[in-house]
Formats: structure tokens, sequence, C-alpha cells
């Protein structure tokens, strides 16, 4: 990867979801940025492994985003390791393809609470600690948010409310000097992209796939989510706030 420069030297920056392909790729990215990271990820996640193998002594923690609280605990956590929190990165999230018709309301308000309201519940333990600082919170959203996604009600409705989050966060603490803003990927090369489809289900109402020359599959790798959140947790950003940065290869257009 590029060395971009020091932006993030010494930012203390939470990054959930960091044992997952774009997370794991963001914290990495921030960590070579020089930001001193807490990793957070579920409970049997390799996360000390891959601490060691970014060898600036960063920490990590375990949570489970579908436990109602975890968020607000995790905050404290990220704090008291760090001693202070400039940033957020809200990376955590589960997908699955299922027929609209057979999704129980255990499944929907699963996909909400750890797409959604874990967020959220990180983003409020993490105010009062970023108005210090002067600080943000970048969450993701996705494609599926803007244009809908077959067969994923449940995580299209979870996403743009990531967005509507983000927007109404924005205009509610500028005063404070905090800023959040949404990464919008569209297909990149993950576990989640390669998610089983649906028996019998539509081919065309797949994934979309980037005709942008040089993606292999027409994938986005998770580097080029990773960029976008470095960006906007820089102070390269600092007029950003509100924004939702869609990172697809033009996906949307197609
Ligand atoms: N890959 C894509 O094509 C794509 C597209 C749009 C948006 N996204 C979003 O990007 C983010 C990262 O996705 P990814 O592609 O890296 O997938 P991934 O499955 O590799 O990573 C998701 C991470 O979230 C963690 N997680 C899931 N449930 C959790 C829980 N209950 N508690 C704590 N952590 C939990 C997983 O352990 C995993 O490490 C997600 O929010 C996803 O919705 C991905």
């Amino acid at each position: 990867m590029t060395r971009v420069n020091d932006r993030l030297k010494d930012r203390a920056i939470l990054v959930t979801g960091a044992a997952g392909a774009i997370g794991r790729a963001t914290a990495e990215r921030l960590s070579i940025e020089g930001a001193r990271l807490v990793l957070a990820d579920r409970p049997g996640t390799p996360l000390e492994q891959i601490c060691t193998e970014l060898g600036k002594g960063h920490s990590a923690a375990f949570y489970d985003a579908a436990a109602s609280g975890s968020g607000e605990t995790l905050v404290q956590g990220a704090v008291a390791a760090l001693g202070r929190l400039d940033g957020v990165c809200n990376i955590a999230g589960v997908y699955g393809k299922a027929r609209s018709t057979d999704v129980t309301d255990v499944d929907w308000n699963l996909c909400l609470q750890v797409n959604l309201t874990s967020a959220f519940t990180i983003a409020r333990g993490a105010i009062p600690h970023l108005a210090r600082t002067r600080g943000c919170v970048v969450s993701t959203s996705s494609l599926a948010a803007l244009e809908g996604l077959a067969y994923s009600t449940a995580y299209a409705v979870a996403k743009a409310g990531i967005i509507a989050m983000t927007k109404s966060l924005a205009a509610e603490y500028a005063s404070a000097g905090i800023r959040f803003n949404a990464v919008c990927p569209g297909a990149i090369r993950s576990g989640m992209s390669a998610a089983k489809p649906v028996p019998d289900a539509d081919p065309d109402l797949t994934f979309r796939r980037s005709k942008l020359l040089g993606f292999e599959g027409g994938l986005g790798e998770p580097r080029d989510a990773a960029a976008a959140f470095a960006y906007l947790v820089s102070d390269d950003a600092r007029f950003v706030s509100g924004s939702v940065l869609v990172v697809d290869g033009a996906q949307f257009q197609i």
C-alpha cells in the first residue's frame, strides 16, 4: 500500500468489524498513517493476531453488536485503552440473502440491531469524548441503501438508516465540532459479497459489478473502501460532514 503521509499521527481511533475484510484493511491503512487503534469485533475473531501483525501496540476489544448496551461499553473500554478518542469507524455488519417473505421478526431485528442500532449506540457513547477532541464518526452504509437490494430488504433498510443517522447527527453536533460521515461501498471483495444466493432467485437481481477497467470480477478491493475511511477521519475532510462517499466503481450507473 502506498504510504500517504502521517496525517493520522497519534489519532486515537476505534474501528469495529476490524477482523473483517474492509475493517481489517481500514485498520491497516489507519495504522500506516500513524493512528493508535482499538480494534473491535466479535469474540472468537483473530483480533490479537491482527494487532500483532500491525505491530504498533494497538489493542483488541471483543463485543457483540447484537447485544443491547454493548456499544457504550465498547466505547468506554476504547477510551480507557487510548486515553482519548478522536474517531470511530463503524464497520461491523452482517448480511444474508433471503426471500423477504421468509424473513422472520427475529431476523429483521437482528439485522437492524447489528448494522444500525449498534452503530448508533457506539456513536451516542462516543459523542461526549469526541466533543473534547473535535473528533468524528465514519459509519458504513451500502449501495443497497441508495438503490434497494432484492432478497436483502432488512439489510438495505438498516444501511439506509445509517445515512439518515449520519446526516441527523452531523446537523445536531456540528456546533460541537463533531463530524459524521458515511462510506457507501458497492460490491467489495469479501466473505460478504460472496454470500450464498437465494435458491431459484432471479439471476439479474444479484450484486452489481463494476465495469471500471482493472477490477477483477468487477469488484472493489477492501483497500478501496479503507482509503475512503482514512480520508474521512483525517483533517483533509475537516469541512466534510453529513456526506455519503460512494465507493462503487460506477456500479451505481450500470
Ligand atoms: N463487501 C461488500 O460488498 C460491502 C458492500 C457494502 C457495504 N458493506 C459493509 O461493509 C462492512 C464490512 O463488510 P465486509 O465486506 O468487510 O464483511 P466481513 O463479513 O468481512 O466483515 C464484517 C465484520 O463484522 C463483524 N460482525 C458481524 N456481526 C458482529 C457482531 N454481532 N458483533 C461484532 N462484530 C460483528 C464480523 O465478525 C466481521 O469481522 C459491513 O458493514 C458491510 O455491511 C460491504
